[in-house]
């Protein structure tokens, strides 16, 4: 990682528009490239999630204008392809010809450059930009994660249909599962259980009223039983992904998901957002190098479990979660451990990639 001059985005369509980004966050999935577990390019400038003004706008754009603030979902999309339409804007089939879904910065996802820079360049602009209020600049911490990680964590509740009064346990303590355990709070859940091995992000999850449930202290599946009264809980959210780890860093890829399928009750539903690979080289084990897990299908099949997974429609749920922001009902930048320069950028990928102490999410502001 490295930060560089590199030739200014440009409009390059007439649907483009050009912002300078103001706010520009490291996630978590940046750091399956950052290990070298993707085929990602050299050179390639990273950042998906993105929060800017508007300085151009191409000459097919309508609703967005020059100075607007404005946060770019992660995905790219087109809105007018068959998946687009029906609102999957994950899996838009015509931004990356041959894959459904593109997105900012990203192995496989397209040729687009990342907003981890001064200038992005935003296809489709009309469709992708989401306008943000007049306390835009103010709450800039908080607008920034509806780009990915707070859509993301939302989406992993939709998909395992949390409903009012529903238990729920979230596998990782990560951003995006600090905000499934907030989303699941916002949807009613009546207890929320939280499983990770790093305390800073437990402690964190536990401001925010979720139960901290440390596996490298306790065996977890056993904790979430004892939880709620031997049952298992209502649903359950995977946001870990295929690089899961034990307590002492042993990859083992199909550790979240087992758990999951042991840990959610008979009938219930789990969610999965945690990436996972149809290919990874640097894999642990002969399944993982392509894309497999030993999965207990017997187990979930017995207890009739439902199960989601992929990519975060972002667009699906950017403004109402933008609305209870400006509303003062939200405030997901809890997250946001450390705001940088871009010149510190390397360093905080370093940090960032350790798990470091307190480095739960690093905004970047160019
Ligand atoms: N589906 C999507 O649209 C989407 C969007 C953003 C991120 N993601 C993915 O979500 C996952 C989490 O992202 P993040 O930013 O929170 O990443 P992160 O790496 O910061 O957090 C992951 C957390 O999981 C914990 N963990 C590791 N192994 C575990 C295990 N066996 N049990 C419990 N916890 C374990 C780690 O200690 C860490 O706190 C990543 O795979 C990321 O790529 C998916
Ligand atoms: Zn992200
Ligand atoms: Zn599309």
């Amino acid at each position: 990682m490295a930060v560089k001059d590199v030739p200014d985005a440009r409009i390059e369509k007439a649907t483009d528009v050009l912002v300078r980004v103001t706010s520009t966050n490291i996630c978590g999935s940046d750091l399956h490239m950052y290990e070298g577990r993707t085929d990602v390019e050299e050179g390639k400038v990273l950042g998906h999630e993105n929060l800017g003004e508007v300085i151009e706008v191409g000459p097919a754009v309508d609703r967005v204008k020059v100075g607007d603030q404005v946060c770019l979902p992660f995905n790219i999309a087109c809105g007018f392809c068959k998946n687009c339409e029906r609102g999957f804007t994950g899996f838009c089939l015509t931004v990356n010809p041959g894959f459904a879904g593109g997105a900012y910065g990203y192995a496989s996802m397209g040729p687009y450059s990342g907003g981890q820079a001064e200038l992005l360049r935003v296809p489709y602009g009309d469709f992708n930009c989401l306008r943000l209020p007049p306390d835009a600049i103010e709450k800039q911490n908080d607008y920034v994660m509806l780009a990915d990680i707070w859509p993301t964590g939302y989406h992993a509740t939709e998909l395992a249909q949390v409903e009012p009064g529903d238990s729920v346990v979230v596998w990782g303590a990560g951003p995006v599962g600090l905000m499934a355990a907030y989303s699941a709070q916002l949807r009613g859940a009546s207890k929320v259980m939280l499983v990770d091995h790093q305390p800073d992000r437990l402690a964190l999850g536990e401001s925010i009223g979720a139960i901290p449930v440390d596996q490298s202290a306790v065996d977890a599946v056993e904790a979430v039983l004892g939880l709620t009264g031997g049952e298992g809980a209502d649903k359950g959210c995977e946001c870990v992904g295929w690089q899961a780890h034990d307590p002492a860093g042993q990859e083992r890829p199909n550790t979240t998901m087992n758990s999951l399928v042991q840990s959610v009750r008979a009938t219930g539903a789990i969610g999965v957002v945690g990436v996972f690979v149809p290919q990874d080289p640097g894999g642990p084990d002969e399944l993982s190098k392509d894309g497999r897990i030993a999965f207990d299908m017997g187990l979930f099949f017995q207890k009739g479990l439902r199960m989601g997974s992929g990519q975060a429609n972002v667009k699906r749920y950017n403004r109402q979660l933008r609305d209870l922001i400006a509303a003062g009902k939200a405030k997901p930048s809890f997250l946001v451990s450390h705001e940088l320069t871009l010149d510190q950028a390397a360093e905080a990928y370093e940090r960032f990639d350790r798990r470091e102490d307190g480095w739960t999410k690093v905004v970047l502001h160019p």
